[in-house]
């Protein structure tokens, strides 16, 4: 081919590179995404490599940054769209390149001169975090309307060597179950329809290769950051590596692009790392922290809750919740949060919601004697609210039934008795920002716990358009979310969605914490935060410390154990602290000065994560260094070893010294530690160890007994 020579594009992070080869009149080809490559990096062109197989087409096809269908390319494609039948094969044409921070971000304009079409992929690779961030627009530049059913966000090159793809399933009461498939030539396949981030399908996942491990080889990850429908896609290719695709699933309709109209994707982040698991953890938590709009530009540290849920569910009555705050208070709780029951007619859950002012008849005098209460104990105000939903039994509905997504001739579906607000209809939205605005203005809200309690279905955009609202409706939260913040910049904001729904890079750009699960079980939430740690970082993770036996689960856990997982993230206490005997409060309140004493250990700096032998499984909380770290361990199971293994800690620095330290006994409260002469010496004074030794042969474990925690200081001493 007497073509002219491609040129190529680099982006290198500290840890990372990619590779573009860009050959005139064509989208780029992917070349290269994996560890960090020298800056001088480059490759031969790519067809010059590789003969043409038998019976296949005389000009080669390799993957792009965005293969598309009909012309030439027979894989999964990025784009799929036509115009009114016609346009239905798409290539590009011309590829225009725009440096938007040289050699970090930039920008490819893609042109479909044929089928009319311009596609825009922003592409940046953050040096600090070895996050890529990528997104697509499209814009129709032909005549007719071009309707889009498909255009990924981004589509990743995985090498041939990737192994298998670790994703997550779930429901209510049970998020982040870690599903692993193995990658095969048959398609890899997660689809999301439920108009929520959802608990079902968590919009990312982590590719691992042979070998890898929590600590050490070669893992990429990537992840939708998107609240509603999304669909991914891993597919073999005849090269021998694998395509990626990650991006909004759109209802039919919903990229209908009128000419001149455009289309924006979600963002997609995505990293690889040499250091595993816990490396790419590091990587997405670094670049969720750097995302993150908190109040006044830093994180304060992060407050104790106390939420009323579980302590009274809808039966609010002032006396008694002015008593729980109280007792709160002197715990040491920092922020009490009035949860569902408060607001006009909520006395279960099958009226109020829209109607966003307080219920007279339980608060005769308001929330302002509750919220001062509060505010005189030293504590913070905070307040559920779930604006994107309505019950039928509510003045709202009553008033403006037509702002419910419907379809006209269908029955409305209610889920949990509720509906959802066409909040993509102006008049709609408006209503939500004066209630929640008033509410604002008129008591000291320093927080809202924003909740979204069912999936959407039959989500037509009233008022005779009946075209589908998924993706407006996201976009119109956000907005929302956007304008409620810049009115009241001080307010911090919970996202919830009946537990962990709506977990995602992309609300979190409006949020600041996040409600992991409903289920409080201690160890439950051993599992769904550890599979939540893989893309973000704890101090965001809201966790508390539930009663015994846990309301969704009937199983009962020692105080110690309950509070030793809730305080890995973000604490609170959802239980009623005045049925506690006075022993009880008083070792709530030791635990929750235990965290207030680590929290910035526990919500800054790294986080490593592991598995022991014999039921254990531990999480750390250090600086990257590992010269102070702070060492969870959870017995999850009685023993099944005579001698428990010791457990190894490989981020440990090999050539220095620590001095290991337990924090807390293990006795009391039913949990029974069987004594040794090593762990008195631990608990008493400490014990010198090698990092070599800790790393390689580990730290010898107590023979506990099971639903325990044991905990951990080591801290360099030398060199
Ligand atoms: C959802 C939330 C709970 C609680 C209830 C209130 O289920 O996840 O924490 O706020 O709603 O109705």
């Amino acid at each position: 081919h007497a073509r002219p020579p491609a040129t190529f594009i680099a982006l290198h992070g500290t840890h990372s590179s990619l590779l573009l080869e860009c050959p005139p009149h064509e989208a780029p080809l992917w070349r290269y995404w994996g560890p960090r490559l020298p800056d001088s990096a480059a490759a031969p062109a790519l067809r010059a490599t590789r003969a043409l197989p038998s019976f296949m087409l005389d000009f080669d096809q390799p993957l792009t940054v965005l293969p598309s269908f009909g012309v030439g390319w027979f894989g999964q494609s990025a784009l799929l769209a036509h115009r009114n039948g016609q346009d239905f094969a798409q290539a590009i044409t011309a590829c225009e390149i725009e440096w938007l921070t040289p050699g970090q971000s930039l920008v490819l304009h893609l042109n479909d001169a044929v089928a009319q079409l311009r596609i825009d992929l922003r592409l940046s690779l953050d040096p600090a975090s070895d996050v890529l961030t990528l997104q697509t627009g499209i814009t129709n530049l032909g005549a007719g309307a071009l309707d889009v059913q498909w255009l990924a966000a981004a589509t990743l090159p995985l090498p041939g060597q990737a192994t298998q793809v670790r994703s997550y399933a779930g429901q209510h009461n049970h998020e982040f179950m870690l599903q692993t498939d193995t990658l095969s030539r048959s398609l890899w396949r997660r689809e999301n329809r439920r108009g929520r981030t959802s608990h079902d399908c968590f919009p990312g996942a982590v590719v691992t290769t042979p070998g890898s491990t929590e600590h050490s080889g070669l893992v990429f990850g990537a992840h939708l950051a998107w609240s509603g429908n999304h669909q991914q896609s891993i597919e073999w290719l005849h090269d021998g590596q694998y395509q990626w695709q990650l991006g909004e699933w759109l209802a039919p309709g919903e990229g209908l692009l009128q000419p001149g109209e455009h289309l924006l994707t979600p963002e997609v982040v995505a990293s690889c790392s040499m250091q595993g698991l816990n490396g790419l953890a590091a990587n997405f938590h670094r670049e969720l922290r750097a995302r993150l709009n908190w109040p006044g530009g830093t994180m304060r540290p992060r407050p104790v809750h106390l939420n009323t849920w579980e302590a009274f569910y809808f039966d609010l009555e002032p006396t008694d919740v002015m008593a729980l705050a109280s007792a709160a208070a002197e715990v040491g709780i920092e922020r009490f949060v009035l949860d569902d029951g408060w607001f006009q007619g909520r006395h279960n859950d099958r009226a109020g919601l829209g109607d966003w002012w307080t219920d007279t008849g339980k608060f005769p005098d308001g929330l302002a004697p509750l919220a001062s209460h509060v505010n005189a104990l030293g504590m913070e105000f905070g307040l559920w609210v779930e604006p994107e939903m309505v019950n039928p039994d509510s003045d709202l509905f009553r008033a403006h039934p037509d702002w419910a997504l419907q379809i006209a001739g269908r029955a409305l579906i209610t889920g949990r008795h509720q509906l959802v607000l066409n909040i993509a209809h102006p008049p709609a939205a408006d209503y939500l920002f004066e209630k929640l605005s008033a509410l604002l203005h008129s008591l000291p809200i320093r927080y809202l716990k924003w909740d979204h309690n069912r999936d959407l279905t039959t989500a037509a955009l009233a008022g005779g358009v009946g075209t589908a609202g998924y993706r407006v409706q996201v976009l119109a939260v956000y907005a929302l979310l956007a304008r409620l913040r810049e009115a009241h910049p001080g307010v911090e904001i919970e996202s919830c969605s009946g537990g962990g729904g709506r977990i995602d890079f992309a609300m979190l750009r409006h949020t600041h914490r996040v409600w992991g699960s409903d289920c409080i079980d201690a160890l439950s939430r051993v599992d769904i935060q550890r599979g939540f740690g893989q893309f973000f970082p704890p101090e965001i993770l809201g966790s508390h410390i539930g009663t015994a036996p846990a309301h969704t689960t009937g199983r009962s856990q020692s105080l110690a154990f309950r509070a030793a997982v809730a305080m890995t993230g973000h604490l609170g206490v959802e239980l009623d602290v005045r049925l506690l005997s006075a022993t009880m409060r008083e070792q709530l309140g030791a635990w929750i000065g235990r965290y207030k004493a680590w929290r910035e250990q526990i919500h800054h700096g790294q986080v490593w994560r592991g598995e022991g032998a014999d039921s254990l499984v531990w999480q750390a909380h250090g600086d990257p260094e590992a010269n102070n770290i702070l060492l969870f361990v959870f017995r999850t199971a009685p023993s099944s070893h005579r001698y428990t293994p010791p457990l190894q800690l490989p981020m440990l620095d090999a050539r220095a010294r620590y001095r290991v330290q337990q924090l807390v006994a293990m006795d009391g409260d039913g949990a029974l530690q069987s004594p040794a002469p090593f762990f008195s010496e631990l608990l008493a004074s400490g014990v010198d160890m090698d990092g070599a030794w800790l790393a390689q042969t580990g730290l010898p474990m107590p023979r506990a007994t099971a639903e325990t925690c044991f905990i951990v200081r080591l801290q360099r001493i030398e060199p």
